[in-house]
């Protein structure tokens, strides 16, 4: 049988979505994995996968209604119409290349059906998806938590890729990057750009900003600028290190995980940032005293992060956001050990889920008195503080200017 140009990236991307839907990987640590294909090719695939996975239930739906028995999810026959339809709605691959690349990949199967299913949904004419549906799990619980807007936002901002946000060490740098390449400023030491690849971009190798979107770089601007001994707990790679580091901090990090503190140890090499490193768990580790400010961004679902990784929504099963949230717990209380009388303790998750946020908190203060609240504090861009010291970010939240990642923050303080 003749080769078929660009089956291998196909292939590829079918391999992706298995890694994803079935093994729960993340797309990135499955992209890491293939071998054998081009740099462009190894962007192909997962361009596709990571298409497929923005409106999975809308191409489901495309599919179904072309089928007279329904596919089973994990069938190859739907995997491969999902990521045909994909690169139609979502690539513009022309028809004629999304057949010839699709049937090959179900040689020895149902070859007559899938060319039966595609030959109808490309002559009925597929729209753009602009708003798609998220899993219905995802849907129906963020629908309870947060309304109906928030899920109609979250639907929109799925559909495409988030623009790229930079932080930079110094605020005078950032403004003049901005005016000279074209990106706008939405807090201090921020830049906001169209997406682009990271590489490509100017001054990456002068070490004066990093990639980390608005949203994230919140946490560490709570952090009063009178603290001087701060830790960051769960540190690595090192977005909220280098902040804190360039705000003027003495910084301990520390991270579980030697492969992730090799990155942030990276990081602050690029950008002659300081801070000791610590690789330990922060469930056994002591340290010999305790610190002004104390930085938890706590491992989590990282749901909020569904623009830039749309599989989190199926990799978040509520088991695993059971046991983020008893891992959460247990981190903070360690936390909470570390904070100095009048010192200060801030909690972040990059997640939607109030299970990992808010209700981490409520009972963390229900269990130590010691702590409150802490006084209303500047609020970031366009964001409602809520009386109680906490910051919920939406999706919605500045989306005429590109959106942000979910994320909770609280601010707490030691009382005594
Ligand atoms: C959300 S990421 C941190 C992102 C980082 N704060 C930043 O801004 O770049 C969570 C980190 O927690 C680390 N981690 C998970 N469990 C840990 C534990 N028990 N002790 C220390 N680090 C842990 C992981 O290795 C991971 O790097």
């Amino acid at each position: 049988m003749p080769s078929v140009e660009g089956l291998g990236p196909r292939r590829a991307a079918l391999q992706l979505l298995d890694a994803v839907l079935r093994r729960g990987q993340t797309l990135e640590f499955a992209a890491g994995r293939i071998t054998g294909l081009s740099a462009p090719d190894a962007g192909l695939a997962l361009a596709i996968a990571g298409e497929t996975l923005r409106r999975l239930p809308d191409l489901d739906l495309l599919i179904d209604s072309a089928t007279r028995q329904r596919l089973p999810d994990d069938s190859k026959a739907r995997m491969v119409l999902r990521t045909a339809l994909a690169q139609k709605i979502a690539l513009g691959t022309p028809d004629h290349a999304v057949v010839a690349t699709a049937l090959p990949l179900v040689d020895g199967g149902p070859r007559r059906l899938v060319h039966g299913v595609l030959g109808t949904l490309l002559r009925r004419g597929l729209s753009r998806v602009d708003e798609p549906k998220l899993p219905a799990e995802v849907e129906k619980r963020w629908t309870g938590a947060w309304g109906t807007a928030a899920v109609e936002a979250a639907r929109r901002q799925i559909a495409r890729r988030p623009p790229l946000d930079l932080t930079f060490a110094d605020d005078a740098d950032a403004q003049a990057y901005a005016t000279e390449h074209g990106g706008i400023s939405l807090a201090p030491r921020h830049v906001r750009l169209a997406s682009a690849s990271v590489a490509d971009l100017p001054g990456y190798d002068s070490g004066g900003w990093w990639v980390q979107d608005l949203a994230a770089s919140l946490p560490a601007r709570l952090i009063p600028a009178d603290a001087q001994d701060v830790i960051d707990l769960c540190a690595a790679p090192g977005g909220k290190t280098m902040q804190l580091a360039a705000a003027g901090h003495r910084v301990t990090a520390i991270d579980a995980s030697e492969s992730r503190l090799g990155r942030l140890r990276e990081n602050l090499q690029r950008t002659h940032l300081d801070a000791e490193l610590v690789a330990a768990d922060v469930l056994t580790w002591l340290p010999g005293h305790q610190f002004d400010a104390v930085l938890l961004d706590a491992p989590c679902s990282a749901t909020g992060t569904f623009r830039r990784h749309p599989e989190v929504l199926y990799r978040a099963r509520p088991s695993i956001i059971d046991s983020n949230s008893e891992l959460q717990a247990k981190l903070l209380d360690r936390a909470a050990q570390w904070v100095g009388p009048g010192g200060i303790l801030v909690y972040s998750v990059c997640s939607l889920e109030p299970q990992e946020g808010e209700e981490i908190i409520g009972a963390f203060l229900r269990r130590n008195p010691e702590f409150g609240v802490d006084e209303p504090f500047e609020a970031p861009p366009g964001q409602t503080i809520l009386s109680e010291g906490q910051v919920r970010i939406l999706p919605g939240l500045l989306e005429a200017e590109g959106g942000l990642d979910g994320f909770f923050i609280a601010r707490l303080v030691r009382k005594r």
